[in-house]
C-alpha cells in the first residue's frame, strides 16, 4: 500500500504573515506526499497555500474559491533538488512570489523535485534527469485529482520558475501528457490524470541544453576572458566572490568548431520573424537571425529609455530623437562579458551541473552531446537518447501526440550570460511560429535572476485567466 492521493482538507493551519508592510491571510496545508510512491519523502511533498477569503466565502478581486489560477511554483535552482517552499522572505529578503500571489488571490502550490545530487541510502542517484520533470508532472496529476477538494481551476495551473526551474517550467509547459514520461510517472504512483497546463512563465530557462554550447560560442566567441561571481550565504550575508579566466589555446579551438555548429542547427529549425522572413544564419555565423536576436536587445533598450533609463554613455547604442534606433551587436556582446568558458555546458571533464543532471543511478556524470563524447577528457559516457529529448521542450512543443501550454511569458535578463540569448530567442520564436501566445522580452540591465518584476507577470496572468 502507497501514500494516499486525496487531499485531506482538514490537515492545515492558519497563518498570517506580515512583511513590506503588507499581510495575508492563508490556509498551509503543508508536507502533504503527492505520489503513491515517494522516492524520497522529503521532495516528494508538496505545500498548498490558499488565501483565507476563500474558506469565508469572499473573493479577492475577481477570483473566487473555484475560479482562482494556481501558481505552481518550483524552487529549483542548478538542476539541484528543489524544496517545498511557502510564502516568506527570496533570496535577498524581499518578499517572494508566493507571498505576493496570495495577496493577489491565486492559489499556490508548491510542490519539492528531486535534482542531481539527491543519493537514497546506498548512494545511487535519485534525483538525475528525467526525475525533476516527472516530479512536476506528478504535482499537477494530484492537483487535478483533488480539483473537488482543493480551492483553484485546475484548468489554469500557472507554472513558475526560474534558471534550471525556468528551464522545467518550459519543459512542464511543453510536454503535457506525453507518452514518454508515462513509465516514469507510473513508478511513483503518480495519479491518473492528465498533466497538461494552462501557461508556463519561465525565468532564463537553461534548456535546450544539448545545442547550448553551440549556441553559447555562436555568441560569445573572440571573447576569451571570461568572468563569473560565485555567489553563497555565509553567516547569514550573502558573499559574492568573482572567479575569472582567459581560455587556453585549446579552449579557444573548440570555441571555433562550436561556433561552425550553431547555423546548420538554427537553419533547421525553420524560424520565422514577426513579419514572416525565414531566420537563417551563414557560415560566419552572420544573417536574418543575428538580426533578430538584435531586435530584441533594441527593444529591451528603448522600454529602458521609455522608463527614463539614461542609456546616453553607452555609445554603441544610436539615439535619435530619444528614440533608440540602432545598437552595435559586437560591442554589445563586449559590453555583456563571457561568464563560461568552452564547453558551457557539457563540459569534456564532466564538471557542470547539467553533466550531473545526466548521470544515471550509478554514473556519477555523463555527457549530452555528440561534440562533447568525442572530445572527452575524461572517457565519459553518453546520455540516453531518450532521456536528453525528454528534457528538452524543443521537441516536444506543437507535436500532436502532446498539449503544449497556450500562453507563455519568457524572460531573460540582456545581460544573463549564464546561457546564449540564443537560446531563449529560439524558444520564443518557436512558440510565437506555431501559434501559441508568447509575451517575451529581455529586460534591460537584467542579470541572471527571475520574479523581479512580478507585478507584469501577475498582470500577465490576470490576463489570460480572466
Ligand atoms: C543555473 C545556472 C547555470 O549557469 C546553469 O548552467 C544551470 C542552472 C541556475 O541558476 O539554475
Amino acid at each position: 500500500m502507497g501514500y494516499s492521493l486525496d487531499f485531506n482538507q482538514s490537515n492545515y493551519e492558519t497563518k498570517t504573515l506580515t512583511l513590506d508592510n503588507q499581510t495575508i491571510e492563508y490556509r498551509a496545508f503543508e508536507k502533504i506526499v503527492y505520489v503513491e510512491y515517494p522516492v524520497d519523502v522529503q521532495f516528494h511533498t508538496m505545500n498548498i497555500y490558499v488565501p483565507d477569503a476563500y474558506f469565508k466565502g469572499e473573493a479577492i478581486g475577481p477570483y473566487t474559491s473555484d475560479r482562482a489560477p494556481i501558481l505552481l511554483i518550483n524552487t529549483v535552482g542548478g538542476y539541484k533538488p528543489g524544496e517545498p517552499g511557502g510564502p516568506g522572505q527570496g533570496r535577498f529578503g524581499e518578499a517572494n512570489a508566493a507571498f505576493f500571489a496570495l495577496k493577489q488571490g491565486y492559489v499556490v502550490a508548491m510542490p519539492g523535485v528531486r535534482g542531481r545530487s539527491l543519493q537514497d541510502d546506498n548512494g545511487r542517484n535519485i534525483g538525475v534527469a528525467p526525475a525533476a520533470i516527472i516530479d512536476l508532472k506528478a504535482a499537477v496529476r494530484y492537483l487535478r485529482h483533488n480539483r473537488a477538494v482543493i480551492p483553484g481551476d485546475t484548468e489554469k495551473i500557472v507554472s513558475n520558475g526560474t534558471s534550471a526551474g525556468g528551464a522545467l517550467s518550459s519543459l512542464l509547459g511543453a510536454t503535457g501528457n506525453h507518452q514518454d514520461y508515462e513509465p516514469y510517472l507510473e513508478k511513483i504512483g503518480a495519479a491518473k490524470e492528465r498533466d497538461d497546463i494552462f501557461a508556463a512563465s519561465c525565468y532564463c530557462p537553461i534548456t535546450n541544453l544539448e545545442h547550448a554550447d553551440a549556441a553559447y560560442e555562436w555568441l560569445f566567441h573572440g571573447l576569451n576572458d571570461y568572468k563569473k561571481k560565485k555567489i553563497e550565504r555565509v553567516n547569514g550575508e550573502i558573499k559574492k566572490t568573482p572567479i575569472e579566466g582567459t581560455m587556453s589555446v585549446d579552449q579557444i579551438t573548440l570555441s571555433a568548431e562550436l561556433k561552425r555548429n550553431f547555423p546548420p542547427y538554427l537553419n533547421s529549425l525553420g524560424l520565422k520573424s514577426s513579419n514572416g522572413e525565414t531566420l537563417t544564419l551563414d557560415e560566419s555565423g552572420k544573417g536574418s537571425f543575428q538580426k533578430h536576436v538584435q531586435s530584441f536587445l533594441i527593444d529591451s533598450a528603448k522600454t529602458a529609455l521609455a522608463k527614463g533609463e539614461d542609456l546616453s554613455e553607452l555609445e554603441w547604442i544610436t539615439i535619435n530623437n530619444g528614440n533608440v534606433i540602432d545598437l552595435d551587436f559586437g560591442q554589445f556582446i563586449l559590453f555583456a562579458t563571457r561568464m563560461k568558458p568552452p564547453l558551457a555546458f557539457d563540459d569534456i571533464e564532466l564538471k557542470t551541473p547539467e553533466n550531473e543532471l545526466f548521470g544515471t543511478a550509478s554514473i556519477k556524470a555523463q555527457h549530452f552531446s555528440a561534440f562533447a563524447e568525442e572530445h572527452t577528457q575524461v572517457d565519459g559516457s553518453l546520455a540516453d537518447a531518450t532521456i536528453i529529448k525528454m528534457m528538452n521542450p524543443m521537441d516536444y512543443i506543437g507535436s500532436s501526440e502532446n498539449v503544449t501550454s497556450s500562453h507563455w511569458r519568457i524572460r531573460h535578463g540582456s545581460v544573463d550570460r549564464d546561457t546564449s540569448l540564443a537560446i531563449p530567442i529560439i524558444l520564443a520564436t518557436t512558440l510565437m511560429n506555431k501559434g501559441y501566445n508568447v509575451d517575451f522580452t529581455l529586460p534591460w540591465g537584467q542579470g541572471h535572476g527571475g520574479d523581479y518584476d512580478l507585478d507584469e507577470l501577475f498582470a500577465w496572468i490576470d490576463n489570460i485567466a480572466l
